[in-house]
């Protein structure tokens, strides 16, 4: 097999497009392809200040490098979320990352932020770990991005990502969330800060592709509570049409968001108001974040207060 752009030995076929690249034009037409989402997408401006959330995996580590070396002025945002033997090498690596290139990074460590890390919340608030994760990120990224000035926050967020969440939210009319699957978030309230996906053209394949002929060191485990989840089933099963059927992932994602969200989004009617707790955008009276916040506290006080009843009791 050819490379379709300079006929040298080709180093990976991407049968969607019909195409094939040796290493170097690979890694060019992935920027070039990421440059002309952010540009079609209108999800940066040149000159834009970008806080990047990397947790120090491919897509993240991917996603910094195309930026970096685009011109766009980056920081990173890493969220130490404190689960043994997979946070810390997620850390170093994106640690190492910045140090190498001078990039600035703010590390935020969940449990000191919260009290509590993610195996610590999942426990007082019987959710399972991925759901506060879920929520914690989305909560502390968006205040790291408003408290630190940055008009827009970018995730590593890949195509096999956004077509098995969709996957998964049409399996369940999840109508309200489908409403929100849009590469861009533009910034609807003002303790919002608007969110961009660039990479939603790029696969998790390429990714992994990219980081090896950059020589990206990035942390090749996924999280352990990511094991059974249906999000990975879900990955596999669009996967395996993908596998007969090249260019359906893409158009399932693409087609929706051309055709079906707008339609969906039309349809919403919810007021963003200010939570009474932490003044974040929320459609409720308290955020959901602080509510799952305040019951994790509660179960901690209830604990405590069993600990020193059994601590009474005398020995028998
Ligand atoms: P995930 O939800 O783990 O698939 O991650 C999706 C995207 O969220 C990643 O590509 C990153 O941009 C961001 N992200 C996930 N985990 C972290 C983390 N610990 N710190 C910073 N960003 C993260
Ligand atoms: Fe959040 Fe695994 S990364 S629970
Ligand atoms: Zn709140």
């Amino acid at each position: 097999m050819k490379c379709s752009t300079c006929q040298a030995k080709a180093a990976i076929e991407i049968r969607r497009h019909n195409a094939a690249f040796c290493g170097p034009c690979f890694t060019a037409h992935l920027e070039r392809q990421v440059q002309r989402t952010i540009e079609s997408e209108r999800m940066l401006d040149p000159g834009e200040r970008v806080l990047v959330a990397v947790s120090g995996g491919k897509d993240s580590l991917c996603l910094w490098e195309i930026l970096r070396r685009q011109g766009y002025e980056t920081t990173g945002l890493h969220l130490d979320l404190g689960i043994d033997g997979y946070s810390p090498e997620g850390r170093k690596k994106t640690e190492a990352y910045a140090e190498l290139h001078g990039l600035p990074l703010q590390v935020i460590e969940v449990r000191q932020e919260t009290g509590f890390t993610i195996p610590e919340l999942a426990d007082r608030t019987r959710r399972p770990p991925c759901s506060g994760c879920g929520l914690s990120k989305r909560y502390l990224m968006n205040r790291a991005a408003l408290e630190g000035g940055f008009p827009v926050l970018a995730t590593g967020h890949n195509l096999d990502d956004v077509a098995a969440i969709l996957l998964g939210n049409v399996l369940r009319w999840q109508v309200e969330q489908l409403s929100r699957m849009t590469p861009v978030r533009p910034a609807s309230h003002p303790r919002l800060v608007k969110t961009v996906k660039p990479l939603i053209r790029v696969t998790e394949r390429e990714a992994v592709a990219y980081c090896l002929l950059r020589v990206l060191d990035y942390h090749e485990d996924e999280c352990p509570n990511a094991a059974g989840a249906t999000l990975l089933l879900y990955k596999d099963i669009v996967n395996q049409i993908e596998a007969v059927s090249a260019g359906t992932k893409q158009a399932f994602y693409q087609e929706f968001v051309k055709k079906l969200q707008p339609r969906l989004a039309a349809g919403e009617t919810f007021t963003l108001r200010e939570c009474e707790v932490c003044g974040q955008a929320t459609t409720r009276e308290v955020c959901a974040y602080c509510r799952m916040m305040e019951r994790a506290r509660q179960k901690t006080v209830q604990r405590g207060r069993v600990t020193r009843t059994v601590l009474e009791v005398p020995p028998a």
